[in-house]
């Protein structure tokens, strides 16, 4: 069976009882026992609820693997992953520009219980061979990664991790299960943010943990009821009826992202425009290898002040000023002063965040809505420039 059909029939019978072509929302806490202990393989929702079993069972097809298990939202996913896997005094490799919510829960909760974090980059081969030692237990990746759009080389990653005994975990949110399977490339554990594309419609917070062996998964699945961050029954049925139109979504997301990384790329007004997608980007070539599309995501650099950026993103029609991504519905965010406003203006620059970059969520609007729109943006920011400093200080 094909991805997009994957998407719709996978684990989605129609209900057996009532021939219902939607499963129903399973709302209820807890279900009626035979005698007791003897009950339908439901007892209490925290537990198992039929909704997200169903939910459960379609991701896991969907990334090729048998184990999945969904969480109230995207860090708590993470940090079942990180309390099944982490003791004092394991150590966990990890990228400078791992998501910044990953960082905080790693750096401030994982780290005072006797954890080590190592910030390594792991594209050199060398300095990710020097970092590994016996008490390496995950390398921990994202790939594209925020904002910037690096692409890492799954395979080879996997491949040193495993030769020194840790675990390879992959953020797969931003490329998404259709343009790229960790699995495949030998990744043991995948996260992602429903809340992105996998929902897809900026409407729910989710997290999803997958295991391709039982014996990995097993305390993930046991801390998902042990820590009860579970998420409602609702918020599962949408992200089924979000999954029926993933691949349709997210081949328009990457369309709308191509035709406006070509509209920005050389535009006078932009320095670098950050999308695998371009042949300049440094990771196209891995791209190419690793993945089947080159995702939704566009990142550049105007070339202007830090007053012109704000200016641009909060003067856009079809753009929305806001955090997240992968929604039907464009967003627009300036990393230095949201998303990554908590770290500090030299440690920014050390990892090559300009104040003037602007992340692009592109929605499934029109291409050429989206492109016009930003267009028109860089023409007024072009008029104010030409007017010179001095008259736009008045
Ligand atoms: C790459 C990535 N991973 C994980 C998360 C955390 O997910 P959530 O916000 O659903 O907790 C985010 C959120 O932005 C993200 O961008």
């Amino acid at each position: 069976m094909e991805f997009a059909t994957r998407t719709i029939h996978a684990s989605q019978p129609s209900e057996p009882e009532t021939g219902s072509l939607v499963a129903p929302i399973f709302q209820t806490s807890t279900y009626e026992q035979d005698a007791p202990g003897v009950h339908q393989g439901f007892d209490y929702s925290r537990t198992n609820n039929p909704t997200r079993a169903r939910l459960e069972a379609v991701l896991a097809d969907l990334e090729g693997v048998a184990h999945a298990a969904v969480f109230a939202s995207g860090l708590a996913a993470e940090n079942a992953v990180l309390q099944a896997w982490l003791k004092p005094g394991d150590e966990v490799i990890i990228p400078p520009d791992v998501y910044g919510g990953t960082y905080r829960l790693l750096t401030r909760v994982f780290q005072p219980l006797g954890c080590t974090v190592r910030q390594v980059n792991v594209a050199n081969r060398e300095a990710l061979a020097a970092a590994l030692n016996q008490r390496t237990r995950l390398v921990w990746i994202e790939s594209p990664t925020n904002p910037r759009l690096l692409v890492y080389d799954i395979a080879a990653i996997c491949e040193a991790a495993h030769a020194a005994g840790a675990l390879v975990v992959v953020d797969n949110t931003f490329a998404t299960s259709v343009f790229q399977q960790p699995f495949a490339l030998g990744a043991d554990i995948v996260v992602h943010s429903v809340t992105k594309y996998l929902s897809g419609h900026s409407d729910l917070i989710q997290g999803a943990v997958l295991a391709r062996d039982l014996a990995v998964f097993e305390p993930i699945k046991f801390l998902q009821n042990a820590t009860g961050a579970v998420p409602s029954p609702f918020d599962c049925w949408l992200t089924l009826r979000g999954l029926k139109t993933l691949e349709l979504r997210v081949l328009r997301h990457a369309e709308n992202a191509a035709a406006i990384a070509a509209a920005l790329d050389g535009h006078p007004l932009v320095r670098r425009v950050y999308y695998p997608g371009l042949a300049s980007h440094p990771g196209h070539a891995v791209a190419r290898l690793q993945m089947t599309g080159f995702g939704g995501m566009v990142s550049f650099e105007l070339d202007g002040t830090v007053d012109e950026t704000t200016a641009f993103v909060s003067s856009r029609r079809f753009f929305v000023l806001g955090e997240s991504l992968g929604g039907v519905k464009s967003l627009i965010c300036h990393p230095s002063r949201m998303t990554h406003a908590s770290i500090p203006a030299n440690e920014r620059a050390a990892l090559g965040l300009s104040d003037t970059l602007v992340r692009l969520s592109p929605g499934c609007e029109h291409p050429k809505d989206l492109v016009a729109d930003l267009l028109d943006g860089l023409a007024r920011l072009g008029e104010r420039v030409a007017v010179g400093p001095a008259e736009r200080a008045l």
